[in-house]
């Protein structure tokens, strides 16, 4: 992206310098630079604090506009796939159909799981995501002519990609079951000096909070 391009680091925007009792230090608490536009942007930059989060957001929509619907095709092709190995598919047929599934999701995963990438380096990332689109799609072409060769000749019912409660149960997650697996992990992994500690805040109300800040 531009930025690393011209040295500028990620503690420049993630942990910019900031004074206290005239000591000057870098901010540790690393966070979003748009809750600090101030010290994170304007030792660069001279545009309005709107201007520049605006230009942020602008680019995280763009890129999410490309991600979700790769997301969608790489779960059409899952599903696809499923049907395939049902109707008695061989590793031999499927495997340029599963490097192609891999080769996208890779993609998806770089581009959505790294964060940031939207607004690093937002050229780069819609290139990847691109490039997942044309390889998914590929594959989805492959699959529709085994499918036919399979005997199935009609487009693989799909659940309503839209709705994340369709999707979680079309792939059999139960939700309730599994937030209460989460609330038990949390119960035995956060240590008791941290329930302590969180107990003492809360008794001692919003100023400890504030200051905390
Ligand atoms: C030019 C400023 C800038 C630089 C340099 C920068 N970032 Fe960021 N980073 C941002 C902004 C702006 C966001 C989006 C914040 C938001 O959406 O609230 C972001 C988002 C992120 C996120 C995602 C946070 C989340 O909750 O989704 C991560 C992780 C991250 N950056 C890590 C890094 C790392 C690691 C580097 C260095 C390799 C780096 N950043 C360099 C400005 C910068
Ligand atoms: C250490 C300096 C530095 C910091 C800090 C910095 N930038 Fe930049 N930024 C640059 C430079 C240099 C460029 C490239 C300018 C050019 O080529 O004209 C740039 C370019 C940009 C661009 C235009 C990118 C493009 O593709 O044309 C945007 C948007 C931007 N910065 C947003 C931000 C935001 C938001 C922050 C704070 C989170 C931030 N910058 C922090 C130095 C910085």
């Amino acid at each position: 992206g531009v930025h690393a391009k011209r040295g500028v680091s990620c503690a420049d925007c993630h942990m910019p310098y900031q004074s206290e009792g005239g000591q000057k230090f870098t901010n540790h608490q690393i966070g979003s630079p748009l809750s600090n536009v101030e010290n994170s942007c304007f030792v660069c930059h001279r545009e309005k604090v709107d201007a520049l989060v605006s230009d942020v957001y602008e680019r995280q929509a763009k890129i999410k506009e490309g991600s979700s619907k790769l997301q969608t095709q790489i779960a059409m092709a899952h599903i696809e796939a499923k049907k395939a190995w049902e109707l008695g598919a061989t590793e031999a047929q499927m495997k340029t159909i599963q490097t192609g599934i891999r080769h996208a999701q890779w993609r998806w995963d770089y581009s959505v799981a790294s964060h940031g990438a939207a607004f690093h380096a937002p050229l780069e990332t819609s290139r990847i995501i691109s490039s997942g689109m044309a390889i998914i799609q590929e594959a989805r072409i492959e699959l529709t002519r085994l499918l036919a060769s399979l005997g199935f000749n009609e487009p693989v019912p799909m659940p309503d990609f839209t709705s994340k409660d369709a999707v979680q149960t079309y792939i059999g997650l139960d939700i309730p079951a599994e937030r209460a697996a989460k609330a038990d992990f949390l119960q035995q992994v956060v240590p008791q000096w941290l329930k302590d500690g969180k107990a003492r805040e809360s008794k001692m109300g919003s100023k400890a909070v504030s200051s905390s800040k």
